[in-house]
């Protein structure tokens, strides 16, 4: 259905990255083009083109968006963080490089995605700075940064519902979002707009680490392309660990009903922002 722009994004995330016979170009490559579902720099297309913005102008900021999640997976990955060997559909980049390159790797592709928006073309020199600063913030200490922190040391305490919904705003909620709010930037959406993408990428940003925690119990790591039993295993706090699994889902279903109207008010002749939000949420990888 989305083919045309998964293949717009998956050339144009080839040729932003060096080519260079290079290990730390090697292994960021790898992290980087493996077969991810692309939800992020999609969702961002998805957005400019409900708002009528010419998607060349949206797609370097919606592959940032991508680089910034492959660190994110690389470094998630690693031994000191949830020690997996497995992410889509292959061993984890640790597994392949020594495990200083993966973390490097990891650096690079952070350090890159800001390089791209800086000199992201199409776009106004105040737009490139209004993208830097949502993502700086989003993947930041008080965003996806501060949330993987909470998320270790939910490992080894007892933390309420309350305190497991703040970390999956953050860990994962967050970085959804910006891809919401960068639809909006790249297309001079106007406050109350980006405040409605804001409200809708932290509910489907939710309702999607819901249902990735739902996998992590249901699916099989053929199934799933990546490790399972890994929050098990690390006695993670859980949406399903605290409401089972039928209320975890129940948890996911009522956010995507919530994002839908949101989305439906916003756009109201639109539905490729529907059919996404209902991919997001009822997937089986
Ligand atoms: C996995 O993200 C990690 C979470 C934040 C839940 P995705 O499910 O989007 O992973 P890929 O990019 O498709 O591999
Ligand atoms: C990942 O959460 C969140 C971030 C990396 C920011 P998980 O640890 O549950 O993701 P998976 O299951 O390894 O993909
Ligand atoms: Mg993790
Ligand atoms: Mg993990
Ligand atoms: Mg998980």
């Amino acid at each position: 259905m989305w083919e045309a722009k998964l293949d717009q994004i998956n050339h144009h995330l080839e040729a932003l990255l060096p080519q260079e016979e290079d290990i730390l170009i090697e292994a960021a490559r790898y992290a980087l083009l493996g077969p991810g579902k692309r939800m992020r720099p999609l969702i961002t297309l998805l957005v400019a083109e409900a708002l009528e913005c010419p998607l060349q102008s949206a797609l370097t900021p919606a592959c940032a968006l991508e680089m910034i999640h492959a660190y994110s997976m690389v470094h998630d990955d690693l031994p000191c963080m949830d020690d997996d060997d497995f992410r889509r559909g292959r061993p984890t980049l640790h597994k392949v490089y020594p495990e200083a390159i993966a973390l490097l790797a990891g650096d690079f592709l952070l350090t890159y995605a800001f390089e791209k928006l800086a000199t992201a073309p199409h776009l106004t020199v105040e737009k490139r700075l209004q993208l830097s600063q949502t993502l700086a913030a989003r993947a930041g200490g008080r965003g996806m940064i501060g949330g993987q922190v909470k998320d270790l040391q939910s490992e080894t305490k007892t933390i309420s519902l309350q305190e497991l919904q703040e970390i999956h705003l953050r860990k994962t909620a967050d970085l959804l979002t910006a891809a919401f709010e960068f639809g909006g930037i790249v297309s001079g959406a106007p406050q109350a707009t980006q405040s409605s993408l804001y409200s809708i990428g932290q509910d489907l940003g939710l309702a999607f680490q819901v249902i990735d925690d739902v996998l992590d119990i249901t699916s099989s790591q053929a199934k799933h392309g990546k490790s399972t039993s890994s929050d098990e295993a690390h006695h993670k706090s859980t949406y399903p660990s605290h409401l089972g699994l039928e209320g975890a889902k129940k948890k996911a279903s009522t956010l995507l009903k919530a994002a839908k109207e949101k989305i439906t008010a916003l756009f109201p002749s639109h539905t490729p922002l529907l059919t996404l939000a209902d991919a997001l949420v009822n997937r089986h990888q």
